[in-house]
């Protein structure tokens, strides 16, 4: 990757307030898949915005629910990756980091961060569609489906009602409680940086723009060009597990040189 710019290290190493902002490519070297690069496998034909929807669970629950145990054992099966260590070695170390993400799986709790903002829900967040009673999914790793992609969705305990994935569908509004504290993050941060998202969806993708007009330096961590790179003072074009630890090994010594 190329090199860090010593102002944007500099930028780090005065923070006070560090916003993280993670989509799919933060996960991408875990191996739990992107959504805009090509799918893989049995899930090859298909994309979210056909998948992620009220009506297509309304339409095929068992194509959908299908779909999620699948990520779901991709998920289980995923380890975190060295960018994720550093930071959770970020947080113990920085004043106040707040990692805001797009992202389903559990990957940036499971590396140490205990401050994480799930925009879009989470996997192991299921619930029944009727009475919206939490529903404790088998801890076991989710199988293949035999030959297909249809798994039935289970059952409520308490009411019968189908269960559902615990994520944000295309369509449907971001969690109050969660998008809040991520919009007051975002304005009062001193660092915002973005790694690993297309800037595709809103509102989150609004909010790297909430930090800029509040002042914060930005930060965008991609192997590839956004739409909204015009508005980062800092591109750093690598990946996630090659430039975070690299970004915060700088700040870090640059810190004990002081
Ligand atoms: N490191 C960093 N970035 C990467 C890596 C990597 N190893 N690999 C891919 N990327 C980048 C891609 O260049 C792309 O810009 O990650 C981004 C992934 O974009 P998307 O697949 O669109 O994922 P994301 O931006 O998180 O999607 C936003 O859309 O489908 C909905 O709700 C879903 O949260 C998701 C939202």
């Amino acid at each position: 990757a190329a090199p860090i710019p010593l102002g944007l290290i500099e930028s780090l190493r005065s923070a006070r307030r560090i916003c993280v902002f993670s989509g799919a490519g933060m996960s991408a070297e875990s191996g739990v898949p992107t959504f805009r690069d090509a799918l893989t496998g049995l899930w090859e034909r298909f994309d979210a915005e056909r998948l992620a929807t009220p009506e297509a669970f309304h339409r095929d629950p068992s194509l959908v629910w299908g779909w999620y145990e699948w990520r779901r054992m991709k998920m289980r099966l995923a380890q975190p990756h060295a960018g994720h260590r550093a930071l959770a070695g970020l947080e113990r170390r920085a004043a106040q980091l707040t990692v805001i993400t797009q992202n389903v799986d559990d990957l940036h709790e499971r590396a140490g961060n205990t401050n994480v903002l799930h925009l879009h829900g989470s996997l192991e967040a299921t619930r029944c569609v009727r009475c919206a009673a939490p529903f404790a999914l088998p801890a076991d790793i989710p199988q293949e489906p035999e030959g297909g992609r249809r798994i039935e969705p289970p059952r409520c305990a308490s009411c019968g009602g189908r269960v559902r994935p615990g994520v944000v569908w295309f369509g449907e509004s971001l969690p109050m409680p969660i998008l809040q504290p991520a919009h007051d993050a975002a304005a009062a941060c001193d660092v915002w940086i973005t790694v690993g998202t297309s800037g595709l969806v809103y509102p989150a993708a609004e909010l790297p723009l909430v930090a800029a007009r509040a002042g914060a330096t930005l930060v965008q961590i991609n192997p590839l060009p956004t739409p909204l790179d015009a508005h980062y003072d800092h591109v750093l074009s690598g990946t996630a597990a090659q430039c975070l630890p690299e970004l915060f090994a700088q700040e870090r010594d640059r810190a004990s040189l002081q």
